[in-house]
């Protein structure tokens, strides 16, 4: 497998490190050599010299021996392009980018399929947490009913320091110092990185990319520190939920984002700080409950390596 990698920061210098590191057991499994052809990163860094290393992307998009590309610089305009080019060279695609393909999915998966091509994205929906695979290949004889996740790290660690009594711009600026929170948390806060990944868990489950400028999303920034209160009192807390749910009879998809209220018997109620969660139901499994740390560069990193092992062994997801 020759592998050209656009984007060596968190995560992307991580996949390295991983493939570095568990190499033996990462080809055994796979069945094939990986072969880092080429690295491209904005900057240059002193731990890149043991790569062959370019600043440009197109260079790797160019580069007819490589065969598949991880996108992970972040962003939407220039990872269009790469998203794009990289399928119409009938070259397979990684991305853990959910904003890229919660808007342009429909074309991409579109794209990938009439090239023969793959897109794997299992770091786009929960970070470490392997989601997407189990929710494709494990649940897929459900009939499935609802998908509802607590999804961004951010805004649940300021709702948990809410609920622990700080003031929402006191727990802001705290994720923001922990590392937790961008400089701009205007997508966590605002919900629409929740959107993100609800829409794209829908997609996997049912087959149907929402238009996203149609999906509503409420965030957690009107949520003052009296609801919270008033919630504790009555042993609730507030919880940023992305849900999907099909109406059985007529197949409508219905996506929403808000803040929502959950009871001590929910098991979303542990779920705290900047841990993540998913429940799957479907008529055969019931419920199931995805749990772990929905971010971070060696947990996003881990998922990233995994869709290595789907390019050779899986099937394409778009069929
Ligand atoms: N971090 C996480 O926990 C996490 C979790 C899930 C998904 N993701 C997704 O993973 C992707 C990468 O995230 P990240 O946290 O690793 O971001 P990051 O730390 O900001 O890394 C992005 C890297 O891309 C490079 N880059 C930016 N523009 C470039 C360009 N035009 N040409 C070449 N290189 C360019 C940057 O170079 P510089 O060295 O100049 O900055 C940086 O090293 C994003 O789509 C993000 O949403 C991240």
């Amino acid at each position: 497998m020759n592998v050209g990698i656009i984007g060596i920061g968190t995560v992307g210098k991580e996949v390295l490190s991983i493939i570095s590191c568990q190499r033996v057991k990462i080809e055994k499994l796979l069945g094939e050599e990986i072969k880092i052809i080429k690295i491209c990163n904005r900057t240059f860094r002193e731990e890149f010299k043991n790569y062959s290393f370019t600043f440009d992307y197109k260079e790797i998009l160019e580069d007819d021996s490589i065969d598949t590309i991880i996108e992970l610089m972040g962003g939407k305009d220039i990872p269009l392009e790469i998203a794009k080019k990289t399928l119409l060279s009938k070259k397979n695609l990684i991305t853990a980018n959910k904003e890229l393909l919660a808007i342009h999915g429909n074309e991409l998966f579109q794209l990938a399929k009439k090239n023969g091509v793959k897109i794997f994205f299992e770091a786009a929906v929960g970070g470490g947490i392997p989601i997407l695979s189990p929710l494709k290949e494990s649940l897929f004889p459900n009939k499935l009913k609802k998908i509802r996740g607590i999804l961004n790290g951010t805004a649940n660690y300021i709702l948990t320091q809410m609920s622990n009594g700080s003031s929402y711009e006191r727990a802001l600026i705290d994720a923001t110092k922990k590392g937790y929170a961008e400089t701009d948390p205007t997508f966590d806060v605002d919900g629409i990185d929740t959107a993100h990944k609800i829409s794209l868990l829908s997609y996997l489950a049912w087959g149907e990319l929402k238009e996203f400028t149609e999906i509503k999303i409420n965030g957690i920034t009107k949520l003052s520190t009296e609801d919270i209160r008033k919630a504790a009192t009555n042993n609730q807390k507030y919880k940023l939920l992305g849900e999907a749910v099909i109406d059985e009879k007529t197949e409508k998809i219905t996506l929403s984002i808000k803040p929502t209220l959950v009871g001590k018997d929910d098991l979303f109620y542990e779920v705290n700080g900047i841990y993540n969660a998913v429940e799957i139901e479907g008529s055969y499994t019931g419920k199931t409950i995805f749990y772990g740390e929905g971010a971070g560069g060696s947990t996003t990193a881990n998922a990233v390596v995994s869709d290595l092992y789907k390019i050779i062994n899986s099937r394409s997801w778009q069929i």
